[in-house]
């Protein structure tokens, strides 16, 4: 899709729709943008905002057609909810209800046949790099559609936006805060595809060999070092529970590590190490899953795909510390060979593990994996994004991230990256009693307790694997995948966390060029 950045009045673009943002209450004493375009149109506009009722709450929409008198066939208002304090709100949450805005102008502009979508900024002052940034992401995201597996007949009745501009106060269109923005939003929104992608593939297609191919790929095309090893060098590294999960899956298990290191004495430092959960597929194995749990068990891999394409945009960041992607890919499944209620396990770590439900699969496959990067790469910053618990979308819904691990720079840092990247992200507590959950009475520990605080004892699990590492869980079981549309999300995968990662690693990156103080 080509982005064009334009210095203009928004007045004066061609293009088949121009949206418009609005705060709410704008409609009704119209202001600035909102004003000339109703002026242009004679009234018009604020008329047919009051008949349909809108306000410019967040999320609201409001079609209208110019009638030949702007070179945009139609106007398109966008809610961005209450204005006051925009110029703090709104970057505080990571722009999020612009970037939202963005992505349902995009999928309506979509919809409606047009080609070529223009979108002013809002005009905060000093943010528009940062509102470019968000209308871009959204934007593409918004017009993100996954189809590889329809016919050609049917994709033909489905047009894409061909072009995006966004307009922006004149002379700003040649900043180079502006361009860099753009340029990285739409890094970061090709990631963010990429990983929605891979979610959305079924699990058919994307086995845990082929998961390892198209990272392997991405690796290449960002010249990052990737390494993968197949099940005689998983067992070399003797990971019992990631070999138990996979041991009733005809495919075969990988393990894929992906890093960035940069060149120089930057290379020693300690890394950022993120590790995905990779089931590509989560029946349960003989904890079998009922069919309506399992219907969505292809996006158990969501967490591995977020790590993967988030390193692709961290190689074009080119940070002067190390960052490494780590992924144990296998599917969950009930073959003859599968392992078993009753089983003990023993991890890389040496720590020993009853099996009480086979569908805590992920944890497992993690623990190993999680062991294996502290031991091998000693993290100054170790963050998992897992689909790990259904009990995590009990407690948070389907948009919110879980986070947890101990209190430190770690957590701290996760937690303010998600809020700049506009992922939103609660943390939740490892409470002490929910650990006894896992006590087991035959080995170290049960892989499963009760339902009860499930998201709170699987990060227990995983904690028995980090040692003192800086540790972050991220339980993106809600937030992964949607069969609701709304703003740039569209139903299946979501691709949530790249944003995160990538603002995690930007976050270290100024941090480091900030000169150390005496
Ligand atoms: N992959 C699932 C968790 C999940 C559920 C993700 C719903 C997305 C949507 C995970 O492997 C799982 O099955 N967890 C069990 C744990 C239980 C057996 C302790 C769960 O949440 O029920
Ligand atoms: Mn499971
Ligand atoms: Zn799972």
């Amino acid at each position: 899709m080509k982005i064009e950045v334009t210095g203009s009045s928004p007045l004066e673009v061609e293009a088949s729709v121009l949206a418009v943002p609005v705060f709410e209450g704008d409609a009704a004493d119209p202001k600035g943008l909102f004003a000339e375009l109703d002026r242009r149109l004679d009234g018009h506009l604020a008329a047919a905002a009051a008949e349909e009722d809108f306000q410019g709450k967040a999320g609201q929409t409001l079609s209208f057609r110019s009638l030949g008198k702007l070179r945009a066939g139609r106007i398109l208002l966008l809610g961005l909810g209450k204005r006051e304090g925009a110029e703090s709100a709104l970057p505080r949450a990571g722009f999020e209800p612009l970037r939202m805005a963005a992505g349902d102008a995009a999928r309506l502009t979509q919809r409606g046949g047009g080609t070529r979508l223009a979108f002013a900024a809002p005009r905060l002052p000093g943010q528009t790099a940062h509102e470019a940034r968000a209308i871009v992401e959204g934007a593409l995201l918004g017009a993100y559609q996954f189809d590889r597996y329809r016919t050609e007949e049917r994709k033909k009745k489905r047009p894409q936006v061909e072009s995006v501009v966004v307009a922006v106060p004149q002379g700003l269109e040649r900043s180079r805060e502006v361009k860099e923005a753009v340029a990285l939003a739409r890094s970061v929104s090709q990631a963010v595809a990429w990983a929605r992608d891979r979610v959305n593939e079924p699990p058919l297609h994307l086995t845990p060999s082929r998961l390892a191919d198209a990272a392997r790929e991405l690796a290449k095309e960002s010249g990052l070092q990737a390494e993968v090893l197949g099940p005689r060098e998983i067992a070399g590294l003797r990971m019992g529970m990631f070999l138990g999960v996979t041991r009733g899956s005809a495919e075969e298990p990988r393990l894929v590590r992906i890093s960035y290191v940069p060149r120089g004495a930057s290379a020693r430092k300690a890394p950022v190490v993120i590790v995905g959960k990779a089931i590509t597929f989560d029946s349960g194995g003989l904890s079998l899953k009922p069919t309506d749990g399992m219907v969505d068990m292809k996006t158990d891999m969501a967490g591995a795909a977020a790590a993967i394409a988030a390193m692709k945009v961290i190689a074009e960041l080119a940070p002067p510390f190390p960052v490494h992607a780590l992924v144990g890919a296998c599917e969950n499944m009930p073959g003859g060979r599968a392992y078993k209620p009753s089983d003990i396990l023993i991890a890389r770590n040496g720590k020993t593990v009853e099996i009480t439900n086979t569908d805590a699969e992920g944890r497992l496959v993690l623990g190993d994996v999680l062991a294996w990067g502290v031991e091998t790469l000693k993290p100054a910053v170790l963050v998992d994004l897992a689909t790990l618990t259904g009990a995590c979308l009990v407690a948070l819904g389907m948009t919110t991230v879980g986070a947890f691990g101990p209190d430190g720079p770690a957590m701290d840092a996760v937690l303010a990256a998600a809020r700049t990247a506009g992922e939103d992200t609660w943390r939740l507590p490892l409470i002490d009693s929910v650990k006894e959950e896992l006590k087991s009475d035959v080995a170290d520990l049960k892989n499963a307790g009760t339902r009860m605080g499930g998201s709170i004892s699987a990060a227990w699990f995983l904690k028995e694997f980090v040692g003192d590492a800086p540790w972050v869980h991220l339980d993106i079981a809600g937030p992964s995948s949607t069969t609701k549309e709304k703003g740039y999300v569209a139903k299946g995968g979501t691709g949530v966390g790249v944003r995160t990662l990538v603002e995690l690693v930007r976050a270290r990156m100024q941090e480091e060029a900030r000169p150390t103080r005496l």
